[in-house]
């Protein structure tokens, strides 16, 4: 006799990257936004030591971050992973040492600012080299999509495929030969000692004085962007699929969050390191500077340029201003709700800052 489950919850499974969550016994943080990924409680991490908590954030499963705490002096047990992670340092130095099974380490020290990615699958380890403060570090990943494909922590933890197309020791010169410009807007590294110092191209389809460089690193599949919007000045609104994440890393600013059809219930979130948004499938988001200087942001999101999109690469992105169904379509300062202008000019004058954009002509006088 074949045995039948009698109710809906003997069969159902919550999502298997929940169920890791919970196994770790660290916080699970959800919603759109999270003020200070810098001091965010994290839980004790049995597994590897150290404190950590994941995300999900944007109402998607795909993407999402760790944050990990190594205490001063301290160190993290090694892992290896079938998911992609890409480190950036928000507080303290230490170091990683990264290896293949059987190969000899490398190590790559940091401090905060750093941006390293670990090769898929290869061996990694995080020191502390500070005797009297705790580093804090945060990890984009796209380890919830994994996790949830497979449903087998053995698999993804503890698989002993190398993928020595990726890295391999004899690669002495991964971490040091400084990367390669592939193309306008588009760098290829595997570690940037800081972010906030990193050379950015001209962006100027997304906002007046803006600035991108998208890069593509030990050959993960995720996409990784970091942006600049110049002191006086905020970017157009634009919207796209659910999964980035957009971390404020240096200045002060804030961002709105709208609905297509909602736009009189933006929402304002105020944005310092390290403040991240995470926006909804379609959910409009707008990048303010309200502060001296530049306010700079780290974007980890799903698609690459280099793999795994399979959509071409506009330079230009035409179709974003155009075609209200395009993908990414944004909505032109000219376009755009005359109360968003307003609002901005009245927090750089709190601040003091002088505005530095055109007057727009939105027509009808
Ligand atoms: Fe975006």
């Amino acid at each position: 006799m074949s045995k039948t489950a009698a109710k809906f919850d003997e069969w159902y499974v919550r999502s298997s990257y929940e169920e890791f969550v919970q196994q770790e016994g660290v916080p699970l943080y959800e919603g759109s936004a999270l003020e200070d990924l810098a001091t965010l409680e994290l839980g004790d991490w049995e597994r590897r030591g150290g404190k950590a908590a994941y995300t999900r954030m944007g109402e998607q499963e795909n993407y999402s971050l760790q944050i990990v705490e190594i205490p001063p002096k301290g160190e993290l047990k090694p892992e290896h992973h079938v998911y992609d992670a890409v480190m950036y340092v928000m507080k303290g130095r230490g170091a990683t040492a990264i290896w293949q099974e059987g190969e000899p380490r490398q190590t790559v020290e940091w401090e905060e600012g750093s941006l390293l990615a670990i090769p898929l699958n290869a061996w990694h380890q995080e020191f502390n080299s500070s005797g009297d403060e705790p580093c804090r570090l945060l990890f984009g990943t796209n380890m919830a999509h994994v996790i949830n494909l497979y449903h087998n922590f053995d698999f993804v933890f503890n698989n002993p495929f190398s993928f020595q197309d990726r890295y391999s020791s004899s690669m002495k010169e991964f971490y040091t030969d400084g990367g390669i410009q592939r193309n306008l807007r588009l760098f290829e590294t595997n570690f940037i000692p800081d972010i906030r110092r990193f050379a950015l191209d001209p962006y100027p389809e997304r906002g007046i004085r803006t600035s991108i460089m998208r890069l593509s690193m030990a050959s993960v599949s995720l996409g990784i962007h970091v942006m600049s919007v110049s002191e006086g000045t905020y970017v157009t609104a634009h919207r796209h699929d659910p999964g980035a994440h957009v971390i404020a890393i240096e200045g002060q600013g804030y961002e709105l969050l709208f609905m297509p059809g909602e736009e009189n219930r933006r929402r304002k979130v105020p944005a310092d390191p390290y403040a991240v948004i995470a926006p909804r499938r379609n959910e409009y988001h707008q990048h303010f500077n309200t502060g001296k200087g530049i306010y700079r942001m780290l974007a980890f999101r799903g698609v690459s340029l280099r793999y795994g999109s399979g959509r071409k690469y506009d330079p230009a992105y035409t179709a974003q201003d155009k075609d209200p169904y395009a993908y990414g379509f944004k909505i032109s300062y000219e376009k755009e709700d005359p109360a968003i202008r307003e609002e901005y000019y009245r927090e750089l004058e709190k601040n003091g800052i002088t505005l530095r954009m055109e007057p727009v002509d939105q027509g009808g006088g």
